[in-house]
C-alpha cells in the first residue's frame, strides 16, 4: 500500500522484533500472557496523538539503547545488538507509520521553549517562570504560572496567572487565558507556523485596562543541530492604544545538539525589539539580547529549565538587566516524578 513511504525493510524488522509486544498494528493486547510481570504495557504506538509528539530522536534512543535509557520500563528491550543503526532507523520510521499521523504536527518540530520569543509547537505542559527586573533600586520579582492543554490536532489552550513582589509587597496582578492554532507544518522542511491569541486581564489594579496580545510564532529546524524560532506580537490595550500599545518581534537560535540525549545542557541566544506604538521621547525601537541554556533535568527531558538574563541595549534606563528561571514540565510524557 505505502510501500513507496517506506523502506520496506522497516516492515520486516518490526514484524520480527516488536510486534510480539507492540502488536502487529502498534497497538498491544492487554491480554497478552507475555505482559504478566510488566508494570506497565507497551507503549500504543498506533495511537497518533502520542505517536505524532514523540520525537524521532527519542524513539532512536530508547530502541537503541532500551527503556532505562529514557527512564521508562526495563521491559523495553535495546536492540543495539541485534539490529544495526540503519536497521533501527528503518524500524523506528516503519512504527511512526502506524498511527497514520500525517496531519498532526510531529514532536520533531517541538523546539525549546525560548524566554520571550514565542512557541510555535502545541503542548500539554506547566511551566512555572520567574522573572527579577533589577531597575535602580526597586527590584520587581515576577512569578507566573502556565498551564498549556492540547486539543485536537492542532489546538492548545492556556492559562497564565501572574503574580508579582515589588519590595514587601505581592499580589495576583493578572490573568492571561489563550489560544493557539498550528496553521501550517511542513516535516521535511522542518518548518511550523502558529497563530495565537491571549488576553492579558489586570487583577488588583483599579483603573487598568484589559489588553489583546495577537501573535504569530514560526520554528525552523536547521539539520540536527540547529534550531531558528521568531515570533511577532502587538499588545493592544483596550483603552489608549496609541499611548501604551507596542509591538514586539523576538527571535532565539538554539544548539539542540547532534545526537544528544534530552537530559543536558543546550545554549541559545535570543533578541528582541520592542517597538512603543508612542515614543514618548524615547527611541523608536528597543532592542534587548538574551542568552540562554536550556537544562534537561529529566532523563527523557520532559522535566527541564531555562535559565537567562535579558540586558537592554538602548534605553537602558528602563531597566538594568532581568534575569528569568523557568521550570517546565511536560506532562503527557510522564508524571513529574518518572523518567529520572
Ligand atoms: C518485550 C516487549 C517489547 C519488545 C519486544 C519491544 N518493546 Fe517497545 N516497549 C515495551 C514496553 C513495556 C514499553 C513501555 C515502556 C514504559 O512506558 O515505561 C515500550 C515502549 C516503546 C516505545 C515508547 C517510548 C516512549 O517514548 O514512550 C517505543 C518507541 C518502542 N517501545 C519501540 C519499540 C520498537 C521499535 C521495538 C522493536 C525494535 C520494540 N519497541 C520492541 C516493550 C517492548
Amino acid at each position: 500500500m505505502s510501500a513507496v513511504a517506506q523502506p520496506p525493510e522497516g516492515r520486516e524488522i518490526y514484524e520480527r522484533n516488536c510486534a510480539i509486544c507492540h502488536g502487529a498494528a502498534g497497538k498491544p493486547d492487554p491480554s497478552n500472557p507475555l505482559f504478566q510481570g510488566f508494570e506497565r504495557l507497551p507503549a500504543d504506538l498506533s495511537d497518533p496523538l502520542f505517536s505524532s509528539r514523540e520525537p524521532t530522536r527519542d524513539w532512536l534512543i530508547v530502541a537503541t539503547h532500551g527503556g532505562p535509557s529514557l527512564g521508562f520500563s526495563d521491559k523495553m528491550p535495546a536492540f543495539k545488538q541485534a539490529l544495526t543503526p540503519a536497521e533501527v532507523t528503518a524500524v523506528i520510521a516503519y512504527a511512526k507509520s502506524l498511527a497514520g499521523a500525517d496531519d498532526y504536527p510531529p514532536g520533531d518540530l517541538n523546539f525549546f521553549l525560548p524566554l520571550r520569543t514565542k512557541k510555535a509547537f502545541p503542548e500539554d505542559e506547566v511551566v512555572w517562570k520567574l522573572r527579577q527586573t533589577t531597575r535602580d533600586s526597586t527590584d520587581v520579582l515576577q512569578n507566573r504560572l502556565e498551564i498549556e492543554r492540547r486539543l485536537g490536532k492542532r489546538w492548545q489552550v492556556s492559562a497564565e496567572l501572574v503574580h508579582e513582589f515589588e519590595g514587601h509587597h505581592g499580589q495576583l496582578v493578572e490573568v492571561e487565558p489563550g489560544v493557539k492554532y498550528v496553521a501550517y507544518f511542513d516535516r521535511a522542511r522542518k518548518l511550523i507556523a502558529s497563530a495565537g491569541f491571549t488576553a492579558s486581564v489586570p487583577l488588583n489594579q483599579a483603573g487598568a485596562p484589559w489588553a489583546a496580545v495577537p501573535y504569530l510564532a514560526l520554528g525552523k529546524g536547521f539539520g540536527e543541530q540547529f534550531t531558528l524560532q521568531a515570533s511577532a506580537r502587538a499588545s493592544l490595550p483596550a483603552e489608549d492604544m496609541e499611548r501604551d500599545g507596542e509591538a514586539e518581534i523576538a527571535a532565539v537560535v538554539h544548539y539542540a545538539g547532534a545526537s544528544a540525549r534530552p537530559r543536558g545542557i543546550f545554549p541559545g541566544l535570543e533578541a528582541m525589539a520592542t517597538i512603543p506604538f508612542e515614543r514618548r521621547g524615547r527611541d523608536a525601537v528597543q532592542f534587548a539580547l538574551a542568552p540562554q541554556v536550556r537544562v534537561g533535568l529529566s532523563k527523557r527531558g520532559h522535566v527541564a529549565m531555562n535559565l537567562g538574563v535579558q540586558v537592554p541595549l538602548n534605553e537602558r534606563d528602563a531597566y538594568d538587566f532581568r534575569a528569568y528561571a523557568y521550570l517546565i514540565w511536560d506532562f503527557a510524557d510522564g508524571m513529574i516524578y518518572e523518567g529520572w
